[in-house]
This record gives C-alpha cells, structure tokens and sequence, in this order.
C-alpha cells in the first residue's frame, strides 16, 4: 500500500494518538456490523425491537436471548491483525487513547489497557430495575441461536431481570467514557478512525471535534465517506490489512 509521506510524518511525529473504532474493526473477526447491506445486524432486524428498554420491557427473554447470541459471536472469535496493530501502536506513540463504540472485548484481548467503551460491554450487565452489577461474572453463553429466547438471570440485590450492559436507543451514554473520550479527541494530534459508518451520535461527533481542534483525521474503511481535504486522509482497504501496512511503513526500519 503507499501512503502520503504528510500522513506517515504526522504519525510518526504526533504526540498523542485517539483511535476511534467501530463495528468494522470487528469485521474481520467474524462478527458482523450494523449497517453492512447484506449481513449487517439492522438490515436483518429492526434496532428498535431489540434494543431499547421498551423492547426489553415488552419481552425480556427476547431481548436477552439476542444478546447472548452476540455474546456467543464475541466467544467464539479471535482478535484480527487491526486489533493486534492497535494495541501495537500504543507502544510506539507517546501517548495513545483508545475510544471504541463496540460491546465486544476485543481490544482487551489484543493487548489494549484503558479502552473506552462508549456503548457499554456484553460482559458487564446489570440490573434492569435496581441498576446494580452482579458480583461475579456471567457464566460462558451456552451457544444460543440467534432468535432463541433466554430468561435473564435475576440480580442477586433486588431479583429484577439483568439487562446487557450496552447503551440502547434512546439512553444517555456513559458520562465519564464520553467526557474522556471528548477530552482526548480536543487534546490529540492525530485521530484515527476504523471502520464506523459515522452516523450514530454523540460518538460520531468524536472524530469532527478533533479535526475542528486541528489534528489530522485518517478514516480507514474501504468504504470512506467525503473527506473535507485539509488534515484529513482516507485509506479504502479493510483494517486489518491497512493498519499493520501503515506501521510498517511508518515505523519499520
Ligand atoms: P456500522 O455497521 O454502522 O458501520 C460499520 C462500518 O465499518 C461501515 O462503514 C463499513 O464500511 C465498515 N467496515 C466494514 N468492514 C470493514 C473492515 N474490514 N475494515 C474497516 N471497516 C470496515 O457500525 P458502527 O459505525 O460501529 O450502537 O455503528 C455505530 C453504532 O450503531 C454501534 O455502536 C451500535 C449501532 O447502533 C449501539 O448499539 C448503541
């Protein structure tokens, strides 16, 4: 792959790196996205009957059945080459934050401390009626199907059902994660955002304020949107080739 020496030189010059990431980051791990025409999860079924608390109102078992599906998508999968340059990159920069929209923990598992996770964690539910987490973790999803129905275990403070830990349609994000997540893209030089359509708010709002506080802005989707020109680049290719190809060309030798 070639890439604009502009590019390369911000990287290797910045200071403090913000990684974006989305669904596409994930792709290449088997796990499908949300706006895919062909597979992704919303084209299959409508977001609104699985992920708002009126829908986990209307049928718990429903709603908690879909999410250990994804749970056992989550299991079953590895990290791919995007992930492991991530986590890599963090070591090569002075300063590097990584803000992600996914549920998944595939970050972690890549080697990544301190992810933020804007739309919450599969693995970290907690009570639909009294908020709180249970002690210990869930036990390994038992290889549902997806569309199975799964009763949610109760909470062990107030017997309401568990819920996922992960924002749904009409929720506030979490406070702190979006705060730091903001505080990074204002603070950093370079943003880089991986594989994320761009069109769920407030998160996609990350990239703009870092690119308005004038650091360089690289999409890396092989389906980029328009770009504005100045500071900001795209490389079309998916992210597990186009990442670790740019350490390389950036850092190697
Ligand atoms: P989307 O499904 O909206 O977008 C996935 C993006 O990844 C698309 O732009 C694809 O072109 C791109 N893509 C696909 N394969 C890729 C690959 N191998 N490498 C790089 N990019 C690739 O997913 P998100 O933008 O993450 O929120 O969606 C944002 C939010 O919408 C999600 O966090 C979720 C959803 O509703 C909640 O559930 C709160």
């Amino acid at each position: 792959m070639m890439f604009a020496e502009e590019l390369l030189d911000t990287l290797r010059q910045a200071r403090h790196v913000v990684v974006f990431t989305g669904a596409g980051v994930s792709a290449e791990s088997g796990i499908p996205t949300f706006r895919d025409r062909l597979d992704g999860l919303w084209s299959r079924l409508p977001p609104a009957t699985l992920a708002t608390t009126a829908a986990f109102r209307a049928d718990p078992s429903l709603v908690w059945g879909w999410y250990q599906w994804r749970r056992t998508l989550v299991h079953r999968a590895q990290p791919n080459p995007a992930h492991r340059a991530i986590a890599e990159l963090a070591g090569m920069v002075p300063q590097l934050t990584l803000i992600t929209q996914n549920v998944d923990d595939l970050h972690e598992r890549a080697g990544s401390q301190d992810v933020i996770h804007l739309h919450g964690q599969l693995e970290r539910p907690r009570c639909f009626t009294c908020g709180r987490e249970p002690g210990s973790p869930l036990p390994a999803p038992d290889e549902p199907q997806a569309g199975r129905h799964v009763i949610p275990p109760a909470c062990e403070h107030c017997g309401g059902p568990l819920r996922p830990g992960v924002v749904w349609f009409g929720e506030s994000l979490p406070a702190d994660a979006l705060s730091q997540a903001f505080h990074a893209a204002e603070q950093c030089d370079l943003l880089i955002s991986v594989g994320t359509s761009g069109v769920v708010y407030p998160a996609a709002e990350i990239p703009q304020v870092a690119w308005r506080m004038r650091a360089t802005v690289l999409h890396v989707n092989p389906q980029p949107g328009p770009l504005h020109g100045e500071r900001e680049f795209a490389l079309a290719s998916a992210a597990g080739v186009a990442l670790p190809a740019l350490l390389d060309a950036a850092f190697a030798g």
